[in-house]
């Protein structure tokens, strides 16, 4: 398949009769890790539900792979290959962690789901301590890594990232940026929506900008770091 994993063009979300994204465009090849930044507000989550095809989209288009999502459903984009780490972990609390894992892999048909719980459990030790526990008894950096693992389970082959840094404490910040960092290193394709700009770029291949839902900026995360206007707005 030649050309980028992810293709977004000109796309446009409206809620009512507020624009929340307009002519946006985006592109993500596979293997990359791309960073989303942008002010609270910008559309980065409804960009992520875009894709994910949780929102109804109002203008252009988004191909994954060479398929055109216009009127696939969340449920076949999984089955596609795409799995979204919403924000706000959106665990289910009285489940289990394994239960949890399991509902990850809700689309497949083969017969490496337990295996790949196990997986899951290898790259997050916490998870496996915690396996039988409900969900809502984890504190919020094992909920987000259980909402990444979860993520995983269906083996995506494009990973959408929501804000998974916010509200944790520095050691689990860079914890979820050293899995971050491996699962780019394994060929993981990944999204990337991040409030820690900084963070972000020094992870990512290359990034985007949203600014008010438009796309104001782009390019070589490298450049992006370096950038004034990024600097000035994003990394203080
Ligand atoms: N379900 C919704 N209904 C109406 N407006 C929404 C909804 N979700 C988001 N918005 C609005 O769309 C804009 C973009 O929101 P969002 O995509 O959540 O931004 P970000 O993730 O960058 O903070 C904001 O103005 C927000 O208030
Ligand atoms: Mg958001």
């Amino acid at each position: 398949m030649s050309g980028p994993l992810l293709d977004v063009r000109n796309l446009c979300v409206r809620y009512g009769g507020i624009c929340a994204l307009e002519g946006v465009d985006l592109t993500v090849e596979a293997g990359e890790v791309v960073a989303l930044l942008g002010a609270n507000g910008a559309g980065k989550t409804t960009l992520l539900r875009a894709i994910s095809r949780i929102v109804e989209t109002d203008d252009g288009s988004i191909h994954f792979d060479g398929t055109d999502l216009g009127r696939v459903g969340a449920p076949k984009a999984v089955a596609l290959g795409i799995a979204h780490s919403p924000e706000g972990r959106r665990v289910l609390a009285r489940q289990s962690v394994r239960d949890n894992l399991l509902l990850g892999a809700w689309t497949r048909r083969d017969n490496d789901v337990a295996a790949d719980v196990d997986v899951a459990f290898t790259r997050f030790p916490r998870l496996k301590e915690r396996a039988d526990q409900p969900a809502g008894s984890l504190s919020g950096g094992e909920q987000q890594m259980l909402a990444i693992a979860r993520a995983l389970m269906s083996r995506p082959r494009l990973l959408l990232l929501d804000e998974p840094s916010l509200g944790l404490a520095p050691k689990l910040v860079r914890e979820i940026f050293a899995i971050i960092a491996e699962l780019h290193e394994s060929g993981v394709t990944i999204l990337l929506v991040e409030q820690n700009a900084s963070l972000a770029l020094q992870h990512a291949d290359r990034g985007y900008v949203l600014d008010a839902g438009r796309m104001t900026l782009t390019g070589p995360a490298a450049e992006l770091i370096a950038d004034e206007r990024v600097r000035q707005a994003y990394l203080g």
